[in-house]
């Protein structure tokens, strides 16, 4: 038997940051102390009321399929959350729950892409994304984004890249890697302009909850044509339970039941009952004190950053990185990121797999650390730029 893998599976990238990550690894056991920017997920785990209801589901026996579209409960209870913090009446009916975010879009995808057609989307952005419309044999545009726009893309930008092949549009708001969000007034505009296309327009909330500066929004807003996908991975601190939902047109539900039912059969069963419990008031208050305790870790980090030499021409409002440029540092982040890890003990994500347009001049930090652990990053960066002379002004 000759075993060859498909070639739209070849075609797809690996994470470029699990070289890092691997390196970082490799010091590690041989005994050096690292400290870790790199994280994209919180360092806090589900709280205690959470955990004690999948505890209870389990020895409950409610452990088997569930319907393909999420539980009633917790759709119900999704809708609920929504009602509560952006006023909005969301028909249950409308919420699909997925094996996480990845999962919303996987079936967003395979309910929308036809072969060969284009997905535009930002430079920088989530990596997955371009590698999900290949896997249904699409393609995905990249339009470069810079700090201009706060890394996001404008109507303009959006109208003059669409051709007669593109299919839709994906954002995320807040995004990975900048951690901006796009203002409802700009979504809204930009959501017209896809309406005119008669495109679909995707916006991953993934990181929804966990903004700073502004009272929070949702493209739900903007009407029911617009898909939007969330998760309990981020603000929920739920990452490995692998639970997510997607918001879809009601006509476009008996499509998104027949693909779950058939991909996945249905999300964890267990996870879905535990999830229940993060709506509670006990696990609101956790959360709520979480999200600030991100807010004070940003708001030393950029400062301390910005006076060790690092670009952060927009301050990020969301998720919890900062997309940091080191034109002043160093002439590239991939090396730059090898560098500071050997040398100083700190790792934090090169560009690269973010995009490709002006991703050698930026590296993605996260403060999904401790308090202490950042300073100490911090300082250790500081050292490392005296000893390469690059000590800021
Ligand atoms: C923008 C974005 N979308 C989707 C995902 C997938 O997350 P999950 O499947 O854990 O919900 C991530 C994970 O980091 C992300 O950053």
């Amino acid at each position: 038997m000759s075993i060859r893998a498909a070639s739209r599976a070849q075609g797809i990238e690996p994470f470029y940051v699990m070289e890092i990550v691997k390196e970082a690894q490799r010091l590690s056991e041989a005994g050096r102390s690292i400290v870790h920017l790199s994280i994209g997920e919180p360092d806090f785990t589900a709280p205690p009321p959470v955990r004690a209801a999948a505890i209870k589901a389990i020895e409950a026996g409610l452990t088997q399929y569930t319907p393909a579209l999420g539980t009633d409960a917790l759709r119900a209870a999704i809708a609920a959350d929504y009602a509560r913090r952006f006023r909005i009446a969301l028909e249950p009916e409308r919420i699909v729950v997925t094996a996480g975010a990845s999962g919303a879009l996987l079936l967003a995808l395979a309910a929308l892409l036809e072969r060969d057609r284009t997905v535009l989307m930002p430079d920088p952005s989530y990596p997955c994304n371009r590698h999900f419309a290949a896997v249904f044999d699409g393609h995905a545009r990249l339009l470069p984004c810079g700090p201009e726009t706060r890394f996001q893309p404008t109507a303009e930008m959006i109208e003059s890249a669409w051709t007669a092949d593109t299919a839709g549009l994906l954002l995320a708001s807040p995004s990975n890697p900048t951690g901006t969000s796009i203002e409802p007034s700009m979504l809204s505009a930009i959501a017209d302009g896809v309406r005119r296309r008669s495109g679909f327009l995707i916006v991953d909330e993934i990181y929804q909850g966990l903004t700073y500066d502004h009272a929070p929004s949702t493209a739900l807003a903007l009407g029911e044509d617009v898909l939007v996908l969330a998760s309990f991975s981020k603000y929920f601190n739920m990452t490995g339970w692998r639970l997510g939902w997607l918001v879809a047109p009601r006509a476009l539900v008996p499509t998104l039941e027949k693909l779950a039912q058939n991909l996945f059969i249905c999300p964890s069963a267990v996870a879905q009952h535990a999830a229940l419990a993060c709506f509670s008031a006990e696990a609101l208050t956790i959360y709520e004190a979480r999200r600030e305790e991100f807010r004070r870790r940003r708001d030393f980090l950029v400062p301390a950053l910005r006076s060790l030499g690092f670009e952060i021409p927009v301050v990020p409002d969301g998720a919890f990185y900062i997309y940091a440029g080191i034109g002043r540092l160093a002439p590239d982040s991939w090396e730059f990121a090898f560098d500071l890890l050997r040398e100083a003990g700190v790792c934090l994500v090169p560009g690269r797999d973010f995009g490709r347009a002006q991703t050698a001049r930026y590296v993605r930090i996260s403060y999904a650390n401790r308090q202490e652990n950042l300073q100490m990053a911090v300082n250790r960066i500081d050292q490392y730029l005296r000893r390469k002379g690059k000590v800021a002004a």
